[in-house]
């Protein structure tokens, strides 16, 4: 049983909350992959997906982990709600309750919406992504994913290229790579690497190949141009000349290398086509592996809830 109701980050998280989450996707991806890929587990919850800030990925993966689970499920979008008639987020979320909603999905552009949403609902709260702050579900698919290509993660070298400092991807795979027992570095621009970053146990590099040479996986990051309000580098040519990862710096660099990205991707800036659509690049079983995770995500909470309403 996981030790939370809430999934609000990886940070409120046990090593063995994530153990359970990534051998209980195991059987759901066994699920997924059959001719009937639904099961009856969450035939009586009822999930609210709130999207405050646009997605492609995670939205459609939770809507098929829910779907796929038999739960009944609702959608709102910020865009086309009476969010935009000056509506508080407590009010459009307690609105959402009142018709008798378990379990709220939501990605909200504020940095800890979800832990203030916690300490005033009953629900089940999954964080979709905050802000520049977390996306558990993302960490822990990329987690599942890397123990997929590499087996056991202690001891493994991981390397997160990129805009860390922007990137909520960055600070949920450090907490989940951590908790996990790898080794964990971070390489980019120093303007986009946080300060006092290396007090959460990572190394820091700004040698793009130095520390390909060094890791066994490479999680390459979007630059989020959204969330820039100031200029972090010259432009996006001299990003992509200093810190981009291509196939001439891969093919210099001897070894195997397990190519990730969260998408979306920005083709050509921070990696090149011929390396994301290489045999190297596992980017596409990220996606597939994000609804046997979230259908493990969602059940595990389920099962929680279930046990507390009968003790
Ligand atoms: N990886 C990810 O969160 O993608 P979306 O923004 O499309 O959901």
């Amino acid at each position: 049983m996981l030790s939370t109701k809430h999934l609000l980050g990886i940070k409120y998280i046990t090593r063995e909350d994530i153990e359970l989450i990534l051998d209980t996707a195991v059987q759901f991806k066994e699920v997924i992959n059959r001719p009937i890929k639904k099961v009856p587990s969450l035939r009586d919850i009822t999930v609210a997906n709130l999207f405050f800030e646009n997605s492609t990925r995670t939205r459609i993966s939770f809507e098929l982990a829910e779907k796929r689970l038999s739960a009944d499920t609702v959608n709102f979008s910020a865009s086309s709600s009476s969010v935009k008639k000056g509506e508080t987020l407590l009010d459009t979320v307690n609105n959402i309750l009142s018709m008798k909603v378990d379990m709220v999905v939501m990605r909200h552009p504020a940095p800890g919406a979800h832990v203030f949403l916690s300490r005033h609902i009953d629900a089940n709260i999954i964080n979709a992504g905050d802000g520049t702050h977390e996306h558990p579900t993302q960490a822990l698919l990329d987690a599942y994913s890397m123990r997929e290509a590499i087996g056991n993660l202690e001891g493994k070298n991981i390397a997160i290229f990129g805009d860390i400092l922007h990137s909520r991807v960055a600070l949920s795979n450090i907490f989940c790579l951590k908790k996990m027992g790898a080794n964990v570095r971070v390489c980019g621009p120093p303007t986009l690497i946080p300060r006092h970053i290396e007090s959460l146990g990572v190394q820091v590099s700004y040698d793009v190949k130095d520390t390909l040479q060094w890791c066994d996986v490479a999680n390459i990051l979007r630059i989020q141009l959204e969330r820039q309000d100031i200029k972090y580098f010259p432009s996006l040519r001299e990003y992509a000349q200093h810190f981009g990862i291509n196939r001439e710096l891969l093919d210099s660099v001897k070894k195997d290398i397990v190519i990730m990205h969260p998408g979306p991707i920005n083709r050509g800036v921070e990696i090149t086509s011929d390396v994301a659509d290489s045999k190297q690049s596992i980017i596409l079983q990220q996606v597939e592996n994000g609804v046997a995770v979230r259908m493990a995500v969602l059940y595990l909470l389920a099962q929680k809830r279930g046990n507390e309403l009968t003790s």
